[in-house]
């Protein structure tokens, strides 16, 4: 019997590429997609793959009709997330969380989300979902996942190799990356307009992206120390994808060749992350895939060390890697329905 699977936000960018990719998985079906403004509508006229008897319904309607044994992704705004997911645990209904409610720390909500968290014994609960550093996790009694957001998991991805071989002083991270447009997700706003980011590129939240702490307390947990990054990012006019470039400082005496040595072992098994040795990591080549590229290299002249993780902000930073979470909730091969 296949799984049965509820979408709230299923309208969004990443709920529409949720819809796309379960279609596609062996052992789910999905039962519910919710959105305000498409209710009633066919979800097939929106996601052609999508169950055909599927009509979406409204969010209330979506909650009232979530039943113990469903699993719920929430590809919702966060301060959406914080009210849906303790009603939606309190049914039985398990959680994956593709905003940053359950990220971070409680006392770094006000700062980096202008809310207070309002669920403190889920937020400590919750899991934080990117496979490839947690391998040895065991998610499949757990009631709620935080789904990474798409800069945190390329530039977790990029780094962390580098810190769980020690090879980086505790001097601060420059975390530079570069994003297309449906990174802000398909509301309608001004300065996402096609005339306001065709052939031009911005940076934004200059000092205050909200995956600063998230990328901090992962890399922190690696590390075994405290870690201080500042992230800058960019809007660049291209419709999906994602590159985040590293700089940061190497302790005394790293070689090349270590530096080399730490990518290479770190993602040995990692079934959805490829090392580039030759050629840089790139977004265009794994777009529409779950596939992450990594890659690092030591500047000897100039002494830093450089690490690039670039992926599909809507499949590895949203949708897929949400599916991979699934995955190993359920019980089931990780790669399953992402290949
Ligand atoms: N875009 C990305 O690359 C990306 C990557 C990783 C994580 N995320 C995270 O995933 C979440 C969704 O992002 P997105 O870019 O897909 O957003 P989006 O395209 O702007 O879509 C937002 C979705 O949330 C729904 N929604 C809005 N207000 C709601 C409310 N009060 N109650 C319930 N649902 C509501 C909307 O439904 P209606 O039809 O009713 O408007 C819509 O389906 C965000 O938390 C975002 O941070 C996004």
């Amino acid at each position: 019997v296949a799984h049965e699977i509820v979408i709230f936000g299923a309208s969004g960018y990443s709920g529409l590429e949720l819809l796309r990719w379960l279609a596609r998985h062996p052992e789910v079906r999905v039962v519910g997609a919710s959105s305000d403004r498409w209710t009633g509508q066919r979800v097939r006229d929106r996601a052609p793959t999508a169950p055909s008897e599927l009509s979406f319904t409204t969010h209330d309607g979506a909650l009232a009709e979530a039943r113990s044994g469903r699993l719920a992704f929430l590809a919702t705004p966060a301060e959406t997330s914080l009210e849906l997911v303790p009603k939606l645990v309190a049914k039985g209904v398990r959680v994956i969380d593709l905003s940053g409610a359950f990220r971070l720390e409680r006392d770094d909500y006000p700062k980096w989300y202008g809310f207070e968290h309002t669920a403190p014994e889920l937020l400590a609960e919750a899991c934080y979902g990117l496979p490839e550093i947690d391998r040895s996790a065991d998610l499949t009694r757990a009631r709620l996942v935080a789904n990474p957001g798409c800069y945190a998991t390329a530039s977790i991805l990029a780094v962390a190799p580098l810190l769980a071989a020690d090879l980086l002083t505790d001097a601060p991270l420059a975390l530079d990356g570069k994003s297309g447009t449906t990174g802000a997700g398909r509301g309608v706003k001004e300065h996402l307009l096609y005339s306001e980011v065709a052939e031009t590129i911005a940076a934004y939240r200059l000092g205050r992206h909200q995956h600063t702490p998230e990328i901090e307390r992962a890399l922190a947990k690696i590390a075994g120390r405290k870690v201080t990054v500042s992230l800058t990012a960019h809007l660049v006019p291209m419709r999906r994808g994602l590159l985040v470039s590293g700089y940061a400082t190497p302790k005394h005496g790293v070689t090349a060749e270590a530096v080399a040595t730490a990518v290479q072992k770190f993602y040995r098994d990692a079934r959805f992350v490829r090392v580039k040795t030759e050629r840089a990591a790139e977004p265009g080549p794994v777009a529409y895939t779950n596939q992450a590229e990594v890659q690092a290299m030591l500047d000897e002249r100039a002494g830093l060390v450089l690490a690039f993780g670039a992926l599909d902000n809507l499949v590895k930073g949203a949708a897929g890697q949400a599916i991979q979470n699934m995955n190993r909730m359920l019980g089931m091969p990780p790669e399953l329905g992402l290949e």
